[in-house]
């Protein structure tokens, strides 16, 4: 399988870097986008930098190289995630603002009828957020919000983080083991 990750610079990075650990784990290829913001953001909320997205993901792009293979709906995949998604991306993809390689990517990958998750993080929000997000989801992609689950009873931050990462990746049509409610 082939999966692209996007981080974007909204609050959360330790989800989308835990996303592409366990997709790798399970030896899917990942080709994986950090916009200048998830750069800015992932230095202020982890210890991990773009070095370390580098060296995990199977590829790994800058927001601006849009001629990246996936900018096309020539090139095959199994589907697009972005977490953490903010506002301003996407607000870019639920009107076909593709800017850059990250917007340009889950624009094709709506076009090809492919499945994108935006794992949007943001709190309140207002009715142009809820209309984006109504009209994402109009458009086949899969609106997750990075929310928090207690019923599992997680006893850390990394509890709460792989659960929310697990039902992404169950979202994205991948097979995964983890602790549900029965
Ligand atoms: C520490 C930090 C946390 C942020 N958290 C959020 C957030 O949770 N949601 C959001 O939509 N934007 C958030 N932002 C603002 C975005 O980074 C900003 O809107 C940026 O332009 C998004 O660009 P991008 O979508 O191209 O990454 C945050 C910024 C910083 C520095």
């Amino acid at each position: 399988m082939k999966i692209i990750v996007a981080l974007t610079g909204a609050s959360g990075q330790i989800v989308g870097i835990r996303l592409i650990e366990k997709l790798r784990a399970k030896g899917i290829e990942v080709y994986a986008i950090a916009s200048r913001a998830a750069k800015i953001t992932m230095k202020s909320e982890t210890e991990y930098d773009e070095i370390h997205l580098r060296n995990i993901a199977t590829k790994f792009y800058d927001e601006d190289e849009i001629y990246a293979p996936f900018s096309s709906g020539s090139f095959k995949h199994d589907g697009m995630a972005i977490v953490p998604c903010s506002i301003k991306t996407a607000s870019s993809i639920a009107y076909g603002i593709t800017d850059n390689l990250i917007t340009r990517a889950a624009d094709v990958t709506l076009k090809e009828r492919r499945r994108l998750v935006i794992g949007v993080r943001e709190a309140p929000l207002h009715e142009g957020h809820l209309s984006a997000l109504l009209r994402l989801s109009e458009l086949g992609a899969v609106v997750y919000p990075l929310v928090l689950s207690f019923y599992t009873k997680p006893k850390n931050i990394e509890d709460l983080v792989d659960f929310t990462v697990s039902r992404i990746m169950e979202q994205l049509g991948i097979e995964v083991d983890y602790k549900r409610w029965e």
